[in-house]
């Protein structure tokens, strides 16, 4: 069963206790967590103190996605603030910090990821593959909401899945731009176990409907 990871980006940021409880109720597995700096990305969106103030009221796992430059600088921070997940960027610093990085997470007790750009190819996560207890694939070019799903990740998802069965089995792939029912499945058919989703989901009229479905990809 495919775990499902609604994107507060395309939530209402004035009734984020709301959309959060709403995400809560759909019977979604996490909260996916948007960070963007204007550096990495070409957008600023939010930074720790909303994780904190999402983890005083909400129970689901955060997944912090962070389209940071040198997030190096940072992951203590949001490791503090509540995420579970944290995922870093491999194009945002050297190999050396984005290695150290993960090391990082893992000892402040949080799941460590990394994440690929559209234009990466897969054998830049080779170096951290074994680091990792997730890696997302990008689906789109990171930093806005609502963009077509790029079908040319397709064969990335499964050189990455073929080559964490050797090495690293347990470690999940997550897509993340342009989810909805149609690409969902293309995805999972490739080896992806972990499905973000921004506007899809909160477009949704019947949310929890929704879910369900993306869970059956
Ligand atoms: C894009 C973000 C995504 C985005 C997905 O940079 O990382 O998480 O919210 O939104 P949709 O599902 O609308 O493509
Ligand atoms: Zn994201």
């Amino acid at each position: 069963m495919a775990m499902v990871s609604p994107s507060i980006l395309a939530a209402d940021f004035a009734n984020l206790e709301r959309d959060v409880e709403a995400i809560r109720r759909s019977g979604a597995d996490y909260v996916h967590v948007d960070v963007m700096d204007g550096q990495f990305v070409p957008n600023i969106t939010i930074g720790i103190p909303v994780v904190k103030a999402l983890r005083r009221v909400t129970p689901m796992p955060l997944d912090v996605h962070l389209m940071i430059d040198r997030p190096i600088r940072y992951v203590e921070r949001f490791c503090q603030a509540g995420a579970n997940l944290l995922t870093i960027h491999v194009e945002a610093d050297s190999q050396e910090k984005i290695q150290d990085a993960l090391r990082q997470i893992r000892l402040l007790g949080v799941k460590p990821s990394i994440s690929l750009k559209p234009g990466t190819p897969a054998e830049a996560a080779e170096p951290f593959l074994t680091l990792c207890d997730m890696i997302l694939v990008m689906t789109v070019e990171p930093g806005f909401g609502g963009q077509k799903f790029m079908v040319d990740m397709l064969p990335k998802l499964r050189a990455l899945r073929n080559r964490l069965d050797q090495v690293n089995p347990d470690c999940v792939l997550e897509v993340d731009g342009g989810i909805d029912l149609t690409t969902a499945p293309k995805c999972t058919g490739s080896g992806a176990a972990v499905l973000v989703t921004g506007s899809a989901f909160f477009r949704s009229p019947d949310r929890e409907k929704f879910v369900q479905a993306l869970h059956m990809c």
